[in-house]
């Protein structure tokens, strides 16, 4: 192809001997700043490359990670919390809620630490949800509401198979133990009408006797509930599953079997004192 350089009239530059119909482009070299600073960004993107991870499997003369900076940061900060974290670790809960300066570590470690752990089947406030997740804000307690038993019940769960001193004993499904459906709704009416809920008198006299021969043992004879076996109180008008009419039939039907998990093995001895005197202070805490 011939080379239509030429050289333009009017500004005196050379031209590409490119054309598009008719239109010619000027030849003018790069604007220097520009160029130098093209220059200066490939010396800055060589330079990077030998300092720092930037090829894969290219670690960079100053062995700089984000990884690394990370864990230097979390170890200062360990470290800067340790003197604190070993005195919850050896106190008792009920030790650190007397003590202003502790207690308010650890109310503030255990809010962070339920919202992480807990607050999923607790609610962001322990406010419990329905489907057998109890509210840790009240003052009806499966297992009690002292430091102790709270700090018990953290450490080994309920019925979840992994801790042997788990909590909880199993309801049995009374479809299956020995009722008929309509014995299972004639004791429903009767449990209902513990708490003045129920609309069928009739019904909760003849479950009255039902409930005697298959329920008093975990449940108590007013439904009083009883904390050793975890068997909820039966005669409030809180309810783990829901006290309408045809929750309570599931219930006594096919039983519920709530599971929480053991944390002695996931989170360390301090964390669960935090949370102990966190959940403790929620409302319902008991001396
Ligand atoms: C997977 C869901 C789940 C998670 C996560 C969970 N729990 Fe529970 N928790 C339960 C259930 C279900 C029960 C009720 C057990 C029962 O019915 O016997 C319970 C019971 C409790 C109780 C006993 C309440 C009472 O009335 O005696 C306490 C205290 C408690 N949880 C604290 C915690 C804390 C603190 C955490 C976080 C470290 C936590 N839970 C995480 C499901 C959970
Ligand atoms: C072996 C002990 C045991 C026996 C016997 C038993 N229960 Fe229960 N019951 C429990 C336990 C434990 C729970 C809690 C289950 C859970 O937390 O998941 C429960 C839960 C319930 C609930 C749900 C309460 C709520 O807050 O939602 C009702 C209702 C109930 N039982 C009624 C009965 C009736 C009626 C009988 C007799 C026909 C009976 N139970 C017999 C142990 C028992």
């Amino acid at each position: 192809m011939a080379d239509k350089r030429e050289t333009d009239a009017i500004s005196g530059v050379s031209t590409t001997g490119h054309e598009w119909d008719g239109i010619k482009e000027l030849d003018n070299p790069m604007p220097s700043w520009w160029l130098y600073t093209f220059y200066a960004c490939i010396a800055f993107a060589a330079l990077w490359v030998v300092l720092y991870p930037s090829l894969p499997f290219v670690r960079g003369v100053l062995g700089y990670t984000t990884r690394n900076d990370f864990t230097g940061v979390m170890r200062e900060q360990q470290a800067r919390a340790e003197p604190m974290l070993a005195r919850l670790r050896a106190a008792t809960p009920a030790e650190i809620a007397a003590d202003p300066e502790l207690r308010g570590y650890a109310l503030a470690g255990g809010r962070i630490a339920f919202a992480t752990n807990c607050a999923g089947c607790h609610g962001s406030g322990g406010q419990g949800a329905t489907g057998g997740f109890p509210s840790l804000a009240d003052d009806d307690w499966l297992y009690g509401g002292t430091f102790d038993a709270i700090h018990t019940t953290i450490s080994v769960g309920a019925r979840n198979g992994e801790n042997p001193e788990a909590r909880g004993v199993q309801m049995p499904a009374f479809a299956a133990a020995g009722l008929s459906m309509a014995q299972v709704d004639d004791v429903a009416e009767y449990v209902l009408s513990l708490s003045g809920t129920g609309g069928d008198a009739t019904a909760a006299a003849r479950g009255a006797p039902l409930y005697v021969e298959n329920c008093v043992a975990c449940h108590g004879e007013t439904g009083e509930g009883n904390r050793d076996l975890g068997a909820p109180r039966l005669n409030d008008r809180i309810w783990l599953y829901g006290g309408d009419k045809a929750s309570v039939v599931r219930t006594i039907a096919y039983a519920r079997a709530g599971v929480m998990p053991s944390w002695s093995s996931r989170l360390d001895a301090a964390t669960i004192n935090m949370l102990t005197v966190y959940v403790h202070a929620l409302g319902g805490g008991e001396r």
